[in-house]
């Protein structure tokens, strides 16, 4: 099989569950943000202030496109990343498998705050939610869906997967 990327909106839960279920696969583990950070050398809201979010987006696309050569990794991807054309393009012909993690907005507002200066894009909670509504079409794009409710613990997402992952590959 070739690399799984976990998409969704911040605060899905794509690192926390990535982590678990590159561990039970034995795979590796990448968060795309992070690569994204030590490729410029500045945390996330450095630079967006900076640099601007065209120049994130860049680097995201760069850092997504290294992926691409390997075959082995669960990728955490930024919740921006799967909403751009061209990323979602490179994952398709990569013929590696994405999947939505889909809480409720309500679950992922209650795991945000506001105030929280690591995400530059979560300006507040009435920006956020229409930032949400407008990707969301974008998520479901995705080759796996996990419905959740937000209740679930990283484990029980990774659980979710590992079976979505498995009927999937039956049915190719
Ligand atoms: C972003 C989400 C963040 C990070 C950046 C922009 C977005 O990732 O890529 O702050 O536009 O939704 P997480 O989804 O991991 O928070």
């Amino acid at each position: 099989m070739s690399n799984i990327y976990l998409v969704g909106f911040m605060g899905a839960g794509k690192t926390e569950t990535g982590r678990v279920i590159a561990r039970r696969m034995g795979r590796g583990f990448l968060d795309l943000d992070d690569a994204v950070e030590a490729r410029l050398e500045s945390t996330i809201p450095e630079i967006f202030e900076a640099l601007g979010e065209d120049a994130f987006r860049e680097a995201e696309t760069a850092e997504l496109e290294k992926t691409i050569l390997r075959k082995d990794l669960v990728v955490a991807t930024g919740g921006g990343a799967f909403s751009d054309p061209d990323n979602r393009r490179l994952i398709e012909d990569a013929k590696a498998v994405s999947i939505f993690l889909d809480p409720p907005w309500e679950a992922i507002c209650s795991r945000i705050d506001e105030r929280d200066r690591e995400r530059p894009n979560w300006v507040d909670d009435r920006k956020a939610r229409a930032l949400f509504v407008k990707r969301r079409p974008d998520y479901l794009l995705a080759e796996i869906h996990l419905e959740l409710t937000g209740t679930e613990s990283p484990m029980d997402v990774a659980d979710m997967a590992c079976s979505a992952l498995r009927e999937n590959q039956c049915a190719t």
